[in-house]
C-alpha cells in the first residue's frame, strides 16, 4: 500500500503567480502502474520531506518564497479523526502573516527600504508628504502627482467642531496618547462612508483624511496638556510648518518653524513612517481584516505603538536617561541590565540584529537641532550608555543595538515636547505606514479575517456545583 503523498504544484485556476499544492494520494495515480516510485516522488528541490514518525508517512511540502504553508501541516494526522499538526509560534517570531511590497528590512545587515528605496536616500532627499506617497501609492510622485497629494492631504486637515469639543472633556493632565487614541476613533463616527473599504475612492478619501487629521488630533492633545487654546491647520504652510504652528503659535498672527527644525521634523517623520509587520502594523491589519472602517483599526494601531516595548519606547528612554541622571551613574544601570532587572530601553529590536539605521541618522540630526536649540544634557548619559553596550558581551550575545527610540526622544525633549507626545509624535507619521498595510491587506485575496488558533491546556468536563456547595 503506497502511504506516500506527492504534491503536484499547479498554476492557481486564477492565473495568480502564487502556486497551490494539493495532496494526491498516489495510490489515486496508480503507483503500482510500474511507473518507477522514484519518478513518481520526484519532487523539486523547492520541498520538504517531512516524516511523521507518529505513522511513518512521508510528505513533500512545497517550499515557496522561503516558507512553508502551515496548513500544509494541516494533512499530518494519525486518524481520520485526528485534527492535524499546527504550527505553534507565539508572538509569531517565525511567522509571515501576508505578504507584502511596502517595506523591507534586513535585519543582519541593517537595510531598510521603502517601496525598495534606501531610508538614507529618502531622509536625506525627500520629504515626509512625499515619502508617504510613496508608501501608499508605491511610486515616487510626479510633480502633478505630489501637488494633487499635497492638495488633498491638506484639504484634510480640520476636524468637525465636536471632535475638538469632545477632547476637551478629557482631564487637564489626560496622557496625549490616551487623547489620540480616543479622538482617532471618534473620527470613525464622523465618517460612516469609510466603511465601504472595498471602494477604492473611498478608500483613497480615507486615507487623505487620516494622514491629515493625526496631526491636527495630535496637536490638540498637545494644546490640552498644556492648557492651552487650540491653533487650527494653516493650510499655507507645509505639512511639518502646519504642525509646528499647530503645536507652538501663540498670539502671533501666523507662525513660522525654522527651517532646521522643519527639516528635523521631516526626517524624524520619514524615518518613522512605516516599519513592516512591527505589533502595530499588525493590529492595523487583524483589526482591518473584520473589514470595520480604516479609523478605528487605526486607534487599534496607535493603541500597539503607545505600550514601552513598541512607540512607547521613546518616553521610556527619556525617563530612563532621567533616572541614570548622570554619567557616572551609568556604569551602574548597565550592571542591573546584566542582572536583568531593568531592560536598557532603546536597544533591541526583533528584527534588526545590527544598528537600527534610523537611530544613526536620528543621531546625526540631532546635533543639527542640538545647533539651534541648544544641547540636551542627557545626550552624554545616552553617548556612554552606547559605548559601553556596543563593548559588553551582555549586549553583544544578544546583538542588543540602539534602536529607533534610542536618540529620537533625545530630539524631541530638545524642541520642548513633554516625553508624554513621544508616541503621539512616532504615531503621526507612522499613520501613513498602517493606512498603506491597511489597503494592501484588504485588497490581497489572500487574505481574510485574521483568527489564530490555539493549544487548549485548560481543565475540560466539568461539572457546574452550586453556589452553597462550593
Ligand atoms: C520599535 O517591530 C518593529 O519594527 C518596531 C519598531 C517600528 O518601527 O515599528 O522598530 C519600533 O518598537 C522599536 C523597539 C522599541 N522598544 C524598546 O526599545 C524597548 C526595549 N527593547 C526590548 O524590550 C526588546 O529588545 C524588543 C521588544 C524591542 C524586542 O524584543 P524581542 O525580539 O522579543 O527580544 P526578547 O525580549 O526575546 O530579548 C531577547 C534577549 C532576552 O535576553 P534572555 O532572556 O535571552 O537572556 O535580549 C534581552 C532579553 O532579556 N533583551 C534586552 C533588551 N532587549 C532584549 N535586555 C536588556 N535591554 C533590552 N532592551
Amino acid at each position: 500500500m503506497c502511504n506516500r503523498y506527492l504534491w503536484s504544484p499547479e498554476p492557481r485556476p486564477d492565473g495568480h503567480d502564487r502556486r497551490l499544492a494539493r495532496v494526491v494520494p498516489l495510490a489515486d495515480v496508480g503507483c503500482n502502474a510500474g511507473i518507477a516510485q522514484e519518478e513518481m516522488l520526484r519532487v523539486s528541490a523547492e520541498t520538504l520531506t517531512v516524516v511523521d514518525n507518529r505513522t511513518g508517512e512521508r510528505y513533500e511540502v512545497p517550499i515557496q518564497d522561503g516558507t512553508v504553508k502551515a496548513m500544509d501541516f494541516r494533512r499530518m494526522r494519525t486518524s481520520a479523526d485526528d485534527f492535524g499538526l499546527m504550527v505553534y509560534d507565539p508572538a509569531f517570531t517565525n511567522t509571515a502573516s501576508c505578504r507584502s511590497e511596502i517595506t523591507f528590512i534586513d535585519g543582519d545587515a541593517g537595510v531598510l527600504e521603502y517601496r525598495g528605496y534606501p531610508i538614507e536616500e529618502l531622509a536625506e532627499k525627500s520629504t515626509y508628504l512625499e515619502t508617504a506617497f510613496l508608501i501608499v501609492h508605491g511610486h515616487l510622485p510626479s510633480a502633478a502627482e505630489l501637488k494633487e497629494w499635497t492638495h488633498n492631504i491638506t484639504f484634510h486637515t480640520f476636524v468637525h467642531e465636536n471632535v475638538r469639543r469632545f477632547m476637551e472633556g478629557f482631564r487637564y493632565d489626560a496622557h496625549p496618547m490616551g487623547v489620540l487614541v480616543s479622538s482617532v476613533a471618534a473620527l470613525s463616527t464622523f465618517y460612516p462612508d469609510a466603511k465601504d473599504v472595498d471602494d477604492a475612492a473611498s478608500r483613497d478619501l480615507q486615507t487623505w483624511r487620516l494622514i491629515a487629521k493625526v496631526p491636527t488630533l495630535a496637536a490638540f492633545a498637545y494644546r490640552h496638556s498644556r492648557g492651552l487654546p487650540y491653533v487650527y491647520p494653516d493650510n499655507d504652510l507645509t505639512f511639518a510648518g502646519n504642525f509646528a504652528s499647530m503645536l507652538w503659535r501663540m498670539s502671533e498672527s501666523s507662525y513660522v518653524a525654522s527651517s532646521v527644525i522643519e527639516r528635523a521634523l521631516n526626517v524624524l517623520f520619514i524615518l518613522h513612517a512605516d516599519h513592516e509587520q512591527n505589533c502595530s502594523a499588525n493590529a492595523m491589519r487583524a483589526v482591518g481584516s473584520s473589514r470595520p472602517d480604516p479609523f478605528v483599526a487605526t486607534a487599534a494601531a496607535a493603541a500597539a505603538l503607545y505600550g514601552p516595548l513598541h512607540g512607547g519606547a521613546n518616553e521610556a528612554v527619556l525617563l530612563m536617561l532621567n533616572e541614570i541622571g548622570d554619567v557616572r551613574n551609568v556604569s551602574e544601570f548597565v550592571k542591573h541590565v546584566k542582572a536583568g532587572e531593568r531592560r536598557l530601553m532603546g536597544f533591541g529590536h526583533r528584527v534588526y540584529k545590527n544598528y537600527d539605521p534610523r537611530a544613526r541618522i536620528i543621531k546625526a540630526t540631532a546635533d543639527e537641532v542640538f545647533d539651534v536649540t541648544g544641547r540636551n544634557p542627557l545626550l552624554d548619559i545616552a553617548l556612554e550608555l552606547e559605548r559601553i553596550a556596543l563593548e559588553d558581551d551582555y549586549f553583544i550575545e544578544r546583538k542588543l543595538y540602539p534602536n529607533v527610540d534610542f536618540y529620537s526622544g533625545l530630539i524631541y525633549q530638545a524642541l520642548g515636547f513633554p516625553v508624554e507626545m513621544f508616541p503621539v509624535l512616532f504615531a503621526i507619521p507612522r499613520t501613513a505606514g498602517w493606512v498603506a498595510q491597511w489597503r494592501e491587506m484588504v485588497t490581497d485575496p489572500e487574505q481574510k479575517i485574521a483568527r489564530p488558533r490555539q493549544v487548549y491546556t485548560g481543565a475540560r468536563g466539568q461539572k457546574y456545583v452550586e453556589l452553597g456547595r462550593r
